[in-house]
This record gives structure tokens, C-alpha cells and sequence, in this order.
């Protein structure tokens, strides 16, 4: 880590959605914040950061993050999922409440925000909406937020006790905070342990259908509407689903969504493996599980058209016991920072995206989904002078074969390794720090 006061990132393609610019340009970075874009900047006494040959993006944006601290140190703590966020190009991450124990009070949050401080990147706590997020309490939501949450979730579960997910819409419109729902109604997924479909029936798992996450959507949708506070969905897996959130969105309802990068790109096939011999690969076990072709296709779609403006990774680590076991006893959960932009690089190569939305959808998307975009953070996720410098340099020809041993999480649970991909994070400055230069020596 190296502290600069100031750099000059020289050379590379500057692309920013926020303002349209795609272009090859400097970028200034003076204590912390961009400075100046311009064409062959002098220098004077600033490093200089070589991006000639590389995307110049904002930094990502990761809505949705498990951390496991306070309580799973063993899994991830703060520092190392903030090294591995730098490593994957994301400069702000939100941290999930369900540690042990759960972010359910101001105290939890401010020993959170306390931890954060001096990590690879800017870490913003997600509250718990009931205590213990078992579902019976409601947290405290105004004391969570004044400590600093971002948003409230019972994420691991739903809210599923109707009075209480209405009262705690209720109580957001008025705190301007979002509620950022795991969808899934326990009474109709009933313990599945993969996607309820043809798969399931061949490896005889328990089947969560896709009416488990659609029964939430829709429950939610009507008491955002009712509430007039906003409902966002977290790792949206169904077509039913991203149809009901667009229909919402078309009506101009506060409802908001993210895809993680597993679901737009892994079938619930990959589960079996691909030989002749069943896999159970416990590596692709994760809630919401994989989905089919279909829900693929529509997740693609839903972030190309903008129904849903933000990619976030539900990075999940576990330790090798949680995944070397049995199927039905394996922990659910993808670790996800460090394979981000390849998944989404690889959609952008195939035709299937276009650059510029993918790094929207990473950036300014998340940013504005959350209204993260205030305050001290004026210009999140975008390089426009005056906001934080968090800037991403991205190699998007780059061919990379996917290594969990070589991350910087603790989590190396993810049934893309082996896989070969298109694209590498090639440095991060977070804050005006370099906090991550994997770039070739000149
Ligand atoms: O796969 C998942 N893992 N889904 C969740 O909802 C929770 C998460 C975790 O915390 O491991
Ligand atoms: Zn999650």
C-alpha cells in the first residue's frame, strides 16, 4: 500500500456512464479526490499510475457482501474481505448484518464502521431489521441508521412474518432507508437445497421453486406501494420475478434490484457436473440456488434494459469443512469478489452486454440504487472531478483461468475455479490509495 497525496492515471480509456465520457484520457487524483481529466496532463511531482492499454473505470460498487466479523473470523474478517474487494476492483462494499453476533443494534454497527477504518475500501454496514435476525423483533431502524447503516436486511432469511415486514416498511419510508430483502417464502421453498426443477429430480435434492422467490417479490412490491418506502431485492434469480420488479418499476414504484454475477452466467446444471458420473458439487450450492437457461437469459436482460441497475456479488466465504460434506449439510454461498469482473467481462465479450453498462451496473448503478451518492461521498461511482478517487483499472482482453488459491479471501468456495474467463482487474486506488497493482512491471 503505498499513501500518495498525488497521481496522475496516464494514458488508459477513461469510461465513466455517469457522463457519457469514453475516451483516452489522464486522470488527476489530489488527497483523495479526482482533480482534473484531461489529455496528456503534466505532471510535476505526481506518481504516475501507467494505464495505457486499460480500461479507466470508477471503482466498483458492491451492494452485497458477507464479511463474517464479528464471529467467522475463521471465514473472512473486514481486512481481508476489504483486500479481496480491492483485488476484484470494488472501492466500496456493503457488509450484510448476519455475523455473529448480528448488526441488530447501534453498537454492532459502530464496532463495524470502528473495524473498517483503515481497510482496502470503504465498508458500509447493513443493519439487521429484526434482533437476532430471527424474524419475531424489530431492530431499532432509526438507531441504525444513525450509526451509520446504508440499509436494513434479514439477509441469510426473509422478513416472512407479514405484520412485521409491513411495520418495518412503515418505519423506512419515513428513515429514507431501503429494505433489502433475501426473497424467498420458507413456507414454500421448505429446505431446498438447490433449484426445485429436472436437476433436482436426477440428483433426488429437496427443490426450492422459483414461486418461493416470487412470492416475496410480489408481497413486497405491495407494501412498498402501500408504504411508499423502497423495497429492494436482493440476488434476483427468476424471470417471474424480474417481470413482476419491472412491471413495479414501470408503474414508477420505489423497487429496486441487484443479479449477482453466479446467476448471470451458471445454470443449476453444473451442480450434476458435466461427466458421466454425478458431481454434487457443493461449490455451486447457494441461495437463491442457480436457476435455468431461462432465468440466465432474463437476469442478462433485466441488467442490459436497466430493470435491474446493479451487480452485486453476495460474496459468501466459507472454510473447506462447510463445503466437504454431504450436499444437504453443505453451507450455502459463492465467494465472489475476485471473479466479479471476469463473469461480467466474459458476458460483455460474448456480445451478450456492452462494456459501458457493464461498468454502469457495477459503479454507478449500486451507487444510485442505494442513494449512496451523498454527503462526503458526493460523486460515488463516478470520476467526476470532485469525488472520491476510487478508480478501477480493468484488462478486458485479457484471457484468465479462474485460481481461488490465489485470492486474497479466505473464501475459496467457488465452482468457477478452473473456468477460463476474459478480463483482470489490473489496479485499484481506493480513495486515492493504490491499494491493489497486479500490472505487468514496465
Ligand atoms: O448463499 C448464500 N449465502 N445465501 C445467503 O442468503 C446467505 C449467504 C451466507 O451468508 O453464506
Ligand atoms: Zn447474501
Amino acid at each position: 500500500m503505498t499513501l500518495t497525496r498525488s497521481l496522475i492515471v496516464r494514458g488508459g480509456r477513461v469510461i465513466d456512464p455517469a457522463s457519457g465520457v469514453d475516451a483516452v484520457l489522464d486522470v488527476r487524483v489530489v488527497d483523495g479526490r479526482i482533480a482534473e481529466l484531461g489529455a496528456e496532463l503534466s505532471s510535476g511531482t505526481a506518481e504516475i499510475v501507467d494505464a495505457a492499454g486499460l480500461v479507466v473505470s470508477p471503482g466498483f460498487i458492491d451492494l452485497h457482501v458477507h464479511l463474517r466479523e464479528p464471529g467467522q473470523e475463521h471465514k473472512e474478517t473486514i481486512a481481508s474481505g476489504a483486500r479481496a474487494a480491492a483485488r476484484g476492483g470494488f472501492t466500496t462494499i456493503c457488509a450484510m448484518p448476519n455475523t455473529e453476533p448480528a448488526m441488530d443494534t447501534a453498537a454492532t454497527i459502530d464496532a463495524v464502521v470502528l473495524r473498517a477504518r483503515d481497510v482496502d475500501c470503504r465498508v458500509l454496514p447493513i443493519g439487521a431489521v429484526t434482533m437476532g435476525r430471527k424474524g419475531h423483533e424489530m431492530t431499532e431502524l432509526a438507531a441504525l441508521r444513525d450509526a451509520g447503516a446504508v440499509a436494513v436486511s434479514d439477509d441469510g432469511d426473509a422478513v416472512s412474518d407479514n405484520a412485521i415486514a409491513r411495520r418495518a416498511f412503515e418505519y423506512l419510508a419515513d428513515l429514507d432507508l431501503p429494505l433489502a430483502e433475501h426473497c424467498e417464502d420458507p413456507a414454500i421453498s421448505q429446505g431446498g437445497v438447490m433449484h426445485d426443477g429436472a436437476v433436482s429430480a436426477r440428483l433426488g435434492l429437496r427443490g426450492q421453486p422459483a414461486a418461493a422467490e416470487l412470492s416475496i417479490v410480489q408481497r413486497d412490491i405491495a407494501l412498498a406501494e402501500a408504504s411508499g418506502a423502497q423495497f429492494h431485492g436482493c440476488h434476483i434469480s427468476t424471470e417471474a420475478a424480474l417481470e413482476a420488479i419491472a412491471d413495479a418499476r414501470a408503474r414508477g414504484l420505489q423497487v429496486t434490484a441487484e443479479v449477482t454475477p453466479h446467476h448471470l452466467f451458471l445454470s443449476h446444471d453444473i451442480v450434476a457436473g458435466d461427466g458421466e458420473e454425478l458431481l454434487y458439487d457443493t461449490n455451486a450450492k447457494v441461495n437463491p440456488p442457480l436457476r435455468t437457461d431461462a432465468d440466465i437469459e432474463a437476469c442478462v436482460e433485466a441488467l442490459a434494459a436497466g430493470v435491474v441497475e446493479a451487480v452485486a456479488t453476495d460474496h459468501a466465504p466459507h472454510a473447506a469443512v462447510d463445503k466437504c460434506c454431504e450436499f444437504d449439510r453443505a453451507a450455502f454461498g459463492i465467494s465472489g469478489l475476485e471473479s466479479a469482473w471476469p463473469v461480467v467481462n466474459t458476458l460483455v465479450s460474448q456480445g451478450r452486454l456492452r462494456l459501458a453498462e457493464a461498468i454502469a451496473r457495477l459503479t454507478v448503478g449500486p451507487a444510485r440504487t442505494w442513494n449512496l451518492d451523498t454527503g462526503d461521498r458526493l460523486g460515488l461511482g463516478t470520476l467526476a472531478v470532485g469525488a472520491p478517487a476510487d478508480i478501477a483499472l480493468l484488462a478486458t482482453d485479457a484471457p484468465v483461468k479462474i485460481d481461488p488459491e490465489l485470492w486474497e479471501s479466505k473464501g475459496k468456495n467457488t465452482p468457477l475455479a478452473g473456468r477460463e474467463l476474459v478480463g483482470a482487474v489490473a489496479a485499484t486506488i481506493s480513495q486515492g490509495r493504490i491499494v491493489w497493482d497486479g500490472r505487468e512491471p514496465a
